[in-house]
């Protein structure tokens, strides 16, 4: 059945401004657990508009934290301020009701290494997507620390009964900053030294708000060890634009001859700006300005213009580094490019399966691609003619789909189009804004 909104969009020439993004969806997530976890007044500026991260804010509500959520008034219309009442290192009370991360398995696995170190019972559960996605990879080391979980084979709705837990030494099976996050905050909770080994880095969002946190954390060759029981201090800070929003822009300034496209106040944390080598690798003019780093995140501008496409080959070794960008990539190459990623079996448990969702959303717009186990390859030398590809309810598939409908000869109805509120309320208007100029 396709899903409830339609997106039309329009062919266009190009896309040309200078805009924000709205505010980091994993920085938001993180803040807003660490600062229910602190001691004193967290305040949040630019924290994200989006459905995923105000399911955190709700789900730590249910557990007692007093947080305010409105306009932000320095920021863009869309940006959100947010105070969080910290409740002290394993302060969060026993819930009265169930806890529902809607479709965010960020807040599903981060708050269940939140929870492991909690005495109380406490159910997540989430919508008909995040009860499909795996949690074993949690369950298992946090069981190995203590607590008890009791789920419906692996997934949710999935209670979770904490505890005094002791300390592990953890190499997680996939390359996950979720599953390094679970273990570290249950760690931050637990008297003795924590590690998780990452052979592959992945995102350290977790570890640079801990220090900012007033945590010491220590990274040591593929180690990251932390003692527990730190306290936390609040603290005050704004969140950097969320660059994995901004690559829907940047890959369409790559695709559409003419454009020429500039994002400022942007996160430019090195574990998630692999994206702009990318781009660069596949033709387009990247200019990337670290202006300040604040909290050990840099932050700066980003400036991309159309300098032709070429075919882009992924190598397995760089897909977590650019795991949440693999759709976007896949609609630069549909514009008249060409990509072939392996080694991305991880696509298939994200909000939905996004190899074979792609898949039928490229062929639904005329387009080419073939399907792998673990990958994909799009060819874009045939023009798209546009169509009625649907987004199965997954906001990056919608905005994939919205970006390579503007290369396409025809009109493209993008189906489910109002998934793209979990991270990206606005994404429409403001696409609307960058192809004006036609
Ligand atoms: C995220 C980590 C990634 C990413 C997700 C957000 C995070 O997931 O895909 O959108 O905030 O830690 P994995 O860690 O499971 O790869």
């Amino acid at each position: 059945m396709p899903s409830a909104l339609e997106a039309r969009i329009a062919p266009a020439r190009r896309v040309t401004g200078r805009l924000r993004v709205p505010g980091d969806k994993s920085i938001s997530h993180r803040y807003a657990l660490l600062g229910a976890l602190a001691q004193g007044v967290t305040t949040l500026t630019n924290y994200s508009p989006g459905a995923d991260c105000r399911a955190t804010l709700a789900c730590l509500e249910t557990l007692g934290a007093a947080i305010t959520i409105g306009p932000d008034p320095g920021g863009e219309p869309f940006a959100r301020r947010v105070t969080i009442v910290g409740r002290g290192l394993r302060g969060l009370q026993s819930p009265a009701g169930l806890l529902d991360a809607g479709n965010s398995g960020t807040t599903t696995r981060l708050l269940s290494g939140v929870l492991a170190a909690h005495p109380f019972a406490a159910t997540i559960t989430g919508d008909d997507s995040l009860r499909r996605r795996p949690m074993r990879r949690i369950i298992a080391p946090l069981t190995r620390m203590g607590a008890r979980f009791e789920s419906s084979d692996g997934c949710l709705p999935m209670t979770v009964t904490g505890g005094r837990l002791t300390p592990i030494d953890f190499t997680p099976d996939v390359p996950s900053a979720q599953v390094k996050s679970a273990v570290l905050l249950a760690g931050l909770q637990t008297e003795g030294c924590t590690t998780v080994h990452e052979p592959v880095p992945t995102r350290d969002h977790t570890e640079l708000a801990l220090s900012a946190f007033g945590v010491r954390v220590d990274r040591d060759g593929d180690a990251i060890r932390l003692e527990g029981l730190q306290a936390l201090q609040a603290v005050e800070t704004a969140i950097p634009g969320d660059v994995s929003s901004a690559t829907f822009w940047a890959v369409a300034a790559a695709a559409l001859p003419g454009s020429d496209l500039e994002i400022v106040d942007l996160g430019l944390n090195p574990s998630r700006t692999a994206l702009f080598g990318i781009l660069s690798r596949a033709g387009a003019d990247v200019q990337v300005d670290v202006d300040r780093v604040a909290e050990g995140e840099p932050r700066g501008r980003v400036r991309v213009r159309h300098r032709g496409l070429r075919p882009l080959v992924l190598a397995p070794a760089e897909v977590p580094g650019v795991i949440d960008e693999l759709p976007a990539l896949a609609a630069m190459a549909a514009c008249g490019g060409e990509l072939h990623v392996t080694g991305a079996g991880e696509l298939r448990v994200k909000e939905s399966d996004r190899i074979s969702a792609l898949a039928a959303g490229f062929r639904a717009m005329g387009g080419e691609i073939e399907e792998f186990p673990d990958g994909f390859h799009v060819r874009g030398d045939r023009r798209l003619t546009g169509g009625r590809p649907d987004a199965v309810g997954d906001h990056r598939l919608a905005m994939a789909f919205a970006i390579a409908g503007l290369s396409a000869t025809g009109v493209t109805i993008v189906g489910g189009a109002e998934s793209v509120d979990v991270s990206y309320p606005g994404f429409f208007q403001t696409l609307a804004t960058l192809t004006r100029a036609d």
